[in-house]
């Protein structure tokens, strides 16, 4: 048995199908650099079937992104996995991930299957995906509450068809530490064949033990963990990715373990993930939460200052987070602001850098310190937001209490756009508030009519010249969009997150369009 523990990452497939972190494929593009960067092993990127936009993202991720393994997900049956199968084809290392249920509540009532009838579909599956690939891996939904023996008598028939990967998932996050220990040493001892699969696990966060139980599988004999970043996946979410690698790491003198995660690119892909799905973490989230690093009590401080040891089992450097916060001033350079982009890991082309720069000089002629909060907003704007093809050319906003008038002043936004083919409109829009008063005019101008769901605004640094960053959820034809702006003017980033969504809107409908109809449709949606 190897000293190294496979990260297997499920962020854009289990993570990304949870409800409220839907990515277009854009997005998931840029997560999965993101995630080649940070050393995953593999990338689930999608679940090909599922719609022609997922077969999409998956190829596109497949074709671009080298130096780790390409997964699609699919079920025991040919339409998926011939779609996975077709989806991945371009990587240079691609596998196939295929599923079905095997306990006695799935077999009964979602299946209708006997205990053969899974075991035929199982090796059925597994010898379609090999077609395609010899990398399968095999997953037995709802693993842990699956008779023993039955449990492996399918893997020693999964193993027995061609699967290398047996994944052990514990699908509604029910088993505990203790437990699934026994279980994985039980099923890595007494498989006939074990010793040609790697055994992953595959961990729910329902009661909370998903990352304890992630490691404790770990103990008993596995050598993948699935995961997703920031823990995101179906309901409670998936083990996340950053507790169990700096766990592994932390106690590298308890697991004897390693990964091939670059644990300094953590933090910067957390906080990617949290942008482009408008999800933040909660300050007090272990490792990547605002707080897991700040010292705020007298008593701790103090020993923090005689040895950062009393308090400190981690460093925020480990995780790519820089001490030293104040960076920048209007006086800084293109040079200064590289280096400093490249320490919060991000590289920058000649061009974006330029884009970059000009906002941050606009920036730090209005504030009188820039910190590497506002510099990763600047920076996440540029990676997240594509530009146009609608820009904001100017935009100014009225509002405030109309008591003396009687109700007669209502809050008023004069907002100028341009488009990229030339069109430029310009629009004056009342409404009961000034951000509905732009959104109003937005709408108009650009003929769109949005639903919104959810608005956020937050400052991302303290003090009243503080960056803004908003978050717009809006709603077309059942489909959920999110968009993101930031500005030290909280309207003006409002602005601008509800014009991303339009943006993002409008360039997949010309996408869709330069294709002449020929886009390219998962095999299962082909019959
Ligand atoms: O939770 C689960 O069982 C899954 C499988 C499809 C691997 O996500
Ligand atoms: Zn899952």
């Amino acid at each position: 048995m190897t000293n190294n523990v496979k990260i297997f990452d499920t962020t854009l497939r289990d993570g990304e199908q949870a409800p409220g972190f839907s990515m277009d494929g854009g997005q998931k593009l840029r997560m999965a650099r993101a995630l080649a960067d940070l050393g995953v092993d593999i990338i689930e990127a999608g679940f090909a079937v599922a719609s022609p936009g997922d077969f999409e993202a998956v190829q596109t991720i497949a074709r671009e992104i080298t130096g780790t393994t390409i997964c699609s997900l699919a079920r025991c049956n040919t339409g998926d996995i011939r779609a996975a199968g077709e989806a991945i084809s371009p990587a240079k290392d691609a596998r196939v991930h295929v599923f079905i249920a095997t306990s006695p509540l799935h077999r009964q009532y979602k299946l209708k299957m006997s205990k053969d009838q899974v075991i035929e579909k199982a090796i059925a599956g597994i010898t379609l995906a090999l077609e395609y690939t010899d990398n399968v891996e095999f997953s037995c939904e709802d693993a842990i509450r699956t008779e023993r023996d039955y449990l492996k008598t399918v893997v020693e028939h999964a193993i027995a068809a061609g699967a290398t990967t047996i994944n052990i998932p514990d699908t509604v996050g029910y088993t505990t530490p203790e437990e699934i220990t026994d279980l994985f040493r039980f099923l890595t001892t007494e498989v006939d064949g074990a010793a040609g699969a790697v055994f992953s696990a595959h961990c729910h966060d329902d009661l909370g033990l998903a990352v304890a139980n992630s490691l404790a599988a770990v103990r008993g004999g596995a050598r993948q963990i699935e995961c997703a970043l920031n823990g995101i996946g179906e309901r409670a979410g998936n083990c996340a990715l950053e507790e169990v690698a700096m766990a592994l790491r932390t106690r590298a003198d308890f697991y004897n373990l390693g990964t091939n995660i670059n644990t300094s690119k953590i933090y910067m892909a957390s906080k990617m993930l949290a942008s482009i799905t408008g999800n933040p973490v909660s300050r007090n989230k272990a490792i990547v939460g605002a707080n897991a690093f700040a010292h705020e009590s007298g008593i701790h401080q103090h020993g923090m200052l005689a040895n950062r040891e009393t308090y400190e089992i981690m460093k925020p450097e480990d995780i790519g987070l820089e001490a030293d916060n104040l960076v920048l001033g209007k006086h800084s350079g293109r040079a200064a602001l590289k280096h400093r982009a490249e320490k919060l890991g991000f590289t920058l082309s000649d061009n974006q850098l330029q884009s970059v720069f000009v906002d941050f000089k606009t920036l730090a002629d209005k504030k009188k310190e820039v910190f590497d909060a506002d510099i990763e907003a600047l920076l996440l704007g540029e990676a997240i937001g594509a530009a146009g093809p609608w820009e904001i050319d100017s935009l100014y906003v009225s509002a405030g209490s109309d008591s003396f008038s009687g109700g007669n002043n209502q809050p008023e936004a004069t907002i100028r756009l341009s488009h990229e083919d030339g069109r430029k409109r310009s629009m004056v829009k009342c409404a009961g508030g000034p951000v509905n008063a732009v959104l109003l005019a937005i709408n108009e101008l650009t003929g769109h009519d949005l639903h919104l769901d959810s608005f956020n605004a937050r400052s991302v640094t303290e003090g009243e010249d503080a960056m803004a960053e908003a978050d717009i959820r809006v709603s077309k034809d059942g489909e959920s969009f999110h968009g993101r702006g930031t500005s030290t003017d909280t309207i003006l980033a409002t602005a601008r997150a509800y014009l991303d969504v339009i943006n993002r809107i409008e360039r997949r409908v010309k996408r869709t369009q330069n294709k002449n109809g020929k886009i390219q449709q998962p095999i299962a949606a082909q019959h």
